[in-house]
């Protein structure tokens, strides 16, 4: 059984007051909960978060690394640097930096040796754009994702995928529970080929307009183990709703 999972990526949102205020709600509201909390600040508000955190059932994680531990890489953060403040999970290859900053699978799979060997978890975010799935692509781009990040790895501890199809980010159109459940299907069954992995272990995490609403259709689906959340993760009740549905 796959204990679920459910984060929030806060991705360049927030100030100081506003994190304290969305912890506080979250902590008033979760008690004893069902499923793995993560949220991930900006790196400026990890300490900060990591500190409200403190004992609670929830943890905290990064929205990317570096893919080096540690030199010369001015405005990179180690993942070491994140395992040292307490962080216990890092997203990668979000398709954020892979739009706006031109990660390629390389990087992603560089970021995400560096992560697993710091003692990270790391959450492995993939996911077709539109045209792609137009084009009959999705499958196809899913595949060629996961194997450019998966295939060359010599540990994969702790690993969690986030399918977030692109065209369902931020744009309030979320894929159906069996579009979902289909690629999530796909996804493990990709994941039986890959060395080092345990397919059936592994956590799928539906990312892309989730909110209280749509939750609960989702994780009623037998591959989708929890989510990535964004927008609604700004919001402390509705948050909770989407924890109390997993
Ligand atoms: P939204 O929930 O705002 O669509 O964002 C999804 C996402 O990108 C989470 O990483």
């Amino acid at each position: 059984m796959r204990r679920p999972l459910v984060m929030a990526n806060w991705k360049m949102h927030g100030s100081r007051a506003s994190a304290a205020t969305l912890v506080a709600g979250l902590l008033e509201q979760i008690d004893d909960p069902r499923a793995d909390i993560a949220l991930c600040p900006s790196f400026v508000h990890l300490s900060q978060v990591l500190d409200a955190c403190a004992g609670s059932a929830l943890a905290v994680g990064a929205q990317d690394c570096s893919h080096m531990h540690q030199g010369a890489y001015t405005g990179e953060v180690a993942p070491d640097m994140l395992a040292d403040l307490g962080c216990q999970w890092v997203l990668l290859g979000h398709s954020e930096r892979r739009q706006y900053h031109d990660e390629s699978d390389g990087l992603v799979a560089a970021k995400l040796a560096a992560a697993v060997e710091a003692g990270l978890k790391p959450v492995l975010c993939i996911g077709e754009t539109r045209e792609e799935r137009e084009d009959g692509e999705a499958f196809t781009v899913v595949a060629r994702q996961l194997q450019g990040a998966l295939a060359e790895q010599s540990a994969l501890a702790g690993l969690v995928i986030a399918y977030e199809p692109v065209w369902a980010i931020g744009t309030g159109l979320t894929a159906s529970p069996e579009q979902a459940q289909e690629m999530h299907g796909y996804i493990r069954e990709q994941l039986a080929e890959v060395k080092g992995v345990d397919a059936e272990q592994v956590r799928l995490l539906y990312g892309g307009s989730v909110k209280a609403a749509n939750a609960a259709s989702l994780f009623a689906q037998p591959d989708i183990d929890g989510a990535l959340v964004g927008g609604a993760s700004l919001d402390s009740a509705e948050f909770a709703n989407i924890i109390a549905a997993a």
